[in-house]
């Protein structure tokens, strides 16, 4: 079993950090053989979606569907497509950019159709 666990709080050890680590425990308590990578979003160099539509022109038989953007989501998508399970640890920030913020604002605009197309 794989595990990829998303921190996109831009504080390490902190409050998502630290919900992400908690659950990650959980999970592998569940499942001791379970392969664990966890990313923290804000080290990943990863550009804003340019609703090019690229992605809805691939032929859906590909895994992941093309990109004009090449940057760190040319390896974290492969990750999100073979994972079981997904952790996903966000701030919510209502005042601030969003619902989502940090490293977490870029990466679900760019996972959602590439990796699921
Ligand atoms: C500018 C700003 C706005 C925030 N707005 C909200 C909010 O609307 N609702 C909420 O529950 N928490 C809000 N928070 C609190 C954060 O979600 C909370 O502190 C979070 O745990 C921080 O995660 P971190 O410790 O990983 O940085 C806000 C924090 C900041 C800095």
């Amino acid at each position: 079993m794989k595990i990829l666990a998303l921190v996109g709080s831009y504080r390490k050890h902190q409050t998502i950090d630290s919900l992400v680590d908690w659950a990650l425990e959980g999970a592998t308590r569940d499942h001791p053989d379970a392969v664990v990578d966890k990313i923290h979003l804000t080290d990943q160099h990863i550009e804003y979606c340019r609703n090019c539509m690229a992605c809805k022109k691939s032929d859906p038989a590909q895994p992941i569907a093309d990109c004009i953007l090449h940057d760190d989501m040319d390896t974290l998508l492969p990750k999100l497509v073979e994972a079981d399970a997904l952790i996903f640890g966000t701030p919510v920030w209502l005042l601030g950019t969003g619902l989502i913020v940090g490293g977490t604002a870029r990466e679900p605009r760019r996972a959602v159709t590439p990796a699921t197309a």
